[in-house]
């Protein structure tokens, strides 16, 4: 049986990740507005493996006998002045989201869960992985600047990315 103070932590994470979803989405359509159909569909996976992490928190909820609350999932924002400023606006997103992970983490020490700890631990891994390629097209973008040719083969490459399940758990 889950902790009343864990359960509210679960739950609300699962709220984070699904606004995380619907912001990669609105990303996605900002892309495909800008004339960038590879950076859009590269955001439409995101979409996609951000739902995969709430069904993940949403599972393990349910697995230890706790009550799943969905909540309300608030507005985001639709309009970014760039591209680049889209990626960045995404790498700080996914750092807010290492942060509350982290301290989620904190959380099953002092309360002793380690089921959920343990659970947890996936998260941990797979944060450092969102962190790296965020940058990695941060730095790409810096590197090309304005050049056009640099952007079109950017989001070619980046058109390239398909989803899979994010993990067994899903
Ligand atoms: Fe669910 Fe991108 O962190």
């Amino acid at each position: 049986m889950l902790k009343k103070k864990i359960e509210e932590a679960l739950n609300a994470q699962i709220n984070a990740e699904m606004w995380s979803a619907y912001l990669y989405l609105s990303m996605a359509a900002y892309c495909h507005a800008q004339g960038q159909p590879g950076m859009g569909k590269w955001f439409e996976v995101q979409f996609k493996e951000e739902q995969d992490h709430a069904k993940i928190l949403f599972n393990y909820v349910i697995s230890r006998n706790g009550k799943v609350d969905l909540r309300p999932i608030e507005a985001v924002p639709t309009e970014w002045n760039s591209i680049l400023n889209v990626f960045e606006h995404s790498l700080r997103h996914e750092q807010s989201i290492t942060e509350s992970i982290n301290k989620l983490f904190a959380l099953t020490s002092a309360e002793n869960d380690y089921a959920t700890q343990s659970m947890l631990q996936w998260f941990i891994d797979e944060q450092v992985e969102e962190e790296e390629n965020v940058q990695t097209i941060i730095d790409n973008l810096n590197m090309i600047k304005d050049n056009g040719y640099g952007i079109y083969m950017i989001d070619k490459e980046l058109g390239q990315r398909t989803y899979k399940a994010a993990s067994p758990l899903v």
